[in-house]
């Protein structure tokens, strides 16, 4: 394997002064970092029903890794999924099916959701999760390597939103995927872009430290996507396709 210079972490700022850039101003901060700011939300938004909740435990008693979205960010995509007016969503990275059930919700009728997922016994827990969550007949699961599996829908484009959440070293050519099958002004969310590509730990993968990076400046600087970076749990980024 080759060996990839990692640099030093970045020295942990104070939240007040995080960001500042040289600015004079003490920059406004980049997510909430105030440990009482969560509960609140929590209680206000109540992001996760008893569907949702069953999902998460059941696929933890199965033996998945506990790595699904959390509850704020399963909101998030529903709504962003809302916003997007996504009638065709994929999704790559199932788990047990919770991002999954979020996106589906927030189809309207005959909308679809083609979700990719290596592992079968994942792909096993998450058409438990659709059929529970009552959703099964809009999604459709696709098992297998993800980037050999995508071919499978690539006739029945374009697509309106992809979420990209499987192996970290695929982003970028999932991120090429998008830029061709996504329609213009479509939506393309990818998960956990912020911890291993900004502070990568000692036994860390430094492919996934690789791709995150890569997928992070090609979205961010090829001038297909329009982009933000949404400082969620482990970071979000979101681009548009021009
Ligand atoms: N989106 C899920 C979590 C996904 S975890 C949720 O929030 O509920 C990442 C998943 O990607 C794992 O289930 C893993 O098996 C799957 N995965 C890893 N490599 C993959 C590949 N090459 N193709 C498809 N899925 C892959
Ligand atoms: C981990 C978290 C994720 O959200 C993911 O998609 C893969 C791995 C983790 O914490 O290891
Ligand atoms: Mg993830």
């Amino acid at each position: 394997m080759t060996s990839v210079p990692v640099p030093p972490p970045p020295p942990d700022p104070s939240p007040r002064r995080a960001g500042g850039g040289g600015m004079a101003a003490p920059s406004k901060g980049f997510g909430a970092t105030d440990p009482r700011i969560a509960p609140y939300v929590e209680g206000v938004l109540k992001p996760e029903d008893e569907v949702l909740r069953e999902i998460r435990s059941r696929s933890i008693r199965e033996g998945l890794p506990p790595i699904a979205v959390g509850p704020f960010d399963g909101r998030h995509l529903e709504v962003l999924a809302r916003m997007a007016g996504a009638r065709r969503i994929v999704e790559i990275g199932t788990l047990g099916g919770y991002s999954g059930v979020c996106l589906a919700r927030a189809l309207p009728p005959g909308g679809r959701l083609d979700t990719f997922e290596l592992e079968p016994r994942h792909a096993v827990v998450a058409a438990e999760s659709f059929r529970r969550a009552g959703v099964s007949d809009r999604v459709r699961i696709h098992v297998g390597p993800a980037f050999d599996r995508l071919r499978e829908i690539e006739r029945e484009g374009p697509f309106d939103l992809a979420f990209i959440d499987a192996d970290k070293g695929g982003y970028p050519d999932y991120l090429a995927w998008c830029a061709r099958h996504l329609r213009v002004g479509g939506t393309v969310i990818a998960d956990n872009v912020f911890r291993r590509a900004a502070i990568p730990l000692p036994g860390d993968d430094p492919n996934a430290m690789i791709g995150i990076r890569c997928f992070n400046e090609t979205l961010a600087q090829s001038g297909a996507f329009r982009a933000t970076m949404l400082p969620l749990e482990d970071g979000f980024a979101v681009g548009v396709k021009l």
